[in-house]
């Protein structure tokens, strides 16, 4: 059996990116079937149609309710047959029903060590607290914010003297690698 596999993202997307890319490379054995994007502008879709990846998008707006909204994404996930969800920088927490019917199917990825620095300032969080070490967290998720228990976590030291862009970048570069190789040994324990 084929793992159907759906990113939800709301940006950028280099992680979606590297996901689709070790996808095509047969490094990730899963069908990419769905990019869902709450963001009707945001770039990863883009990248998504370069890798000519099936699209979703709306908001909660377009929903009426936050419920409707998490209905609407389930049925969607149920129509495409899929099997497990890898958030890649989706900005919403993901709520009821959809979360209970998707328990322990749905991975998010964090770029830092949880429990430490939760939320959507992480990096810098990490930065400004002159840590000497951070780095990038892949967990299931549960209802609370980058809660839920961890799958694989690395640690990226922060140099002395490097800028917050640098780290950024170095954390992303772990990102990146790490993710796909997480994904794969998930499907592993799905089948
Ligand atoms: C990543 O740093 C991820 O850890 C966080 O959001 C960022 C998404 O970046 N949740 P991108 O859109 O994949 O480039």
């Amino acid at each position: 059996m084929t793992v159907r596999l759906a990113v939800f993202a709301s940006g950028t997307g280099s992680n979606f990116a590297s996901i689709a890319q070790a996808v095509r490379d047969r490094a990730l054995d899963v069908e990419l079937a769905l990019l869902f994007c709450d963001n009707p502008g945001a770039p990863v879709l883009e990248r998504a149609r370069e890798f000519s990846v099936p699209t979703l998008t709306f908001t909660p707006a377009d929903c009426g309710t936050r419920l409707g909204y998490e209905q609407r994404i389930l049925d969607s996930l149920l129509a495409e047959s899929i099997d497990l969800v890898a958030l890649a920088g989706y900005m919403r927490i993901v709520r009821s029903p959809l979360l209970e019917a998707y328990a322990g199917r749905i991975v998010n990825l964090h770029p830092a060590l949880l429990p430490a620095f939760p939320g959507v300032r992480a990096i810098a969080d990490a930065f400004e607290a002159g840590a000497s070490e951070t780095g990038v967290t892949v967990h299931f998720i549960d209802a609370g914010t980058d809660t839920g228990p961890i799958i694989a976590q690395r640690a990226v030291p922060i140099d002395p003297g490097e800028g917050l862009e640098e780290l950024e970048s170095r954390i992303h570069q772990v990102e990146h690698q790490m993710y796909p190789e997480v994904l794969q040994s998930v499907i592993g324990g799905l089948r």
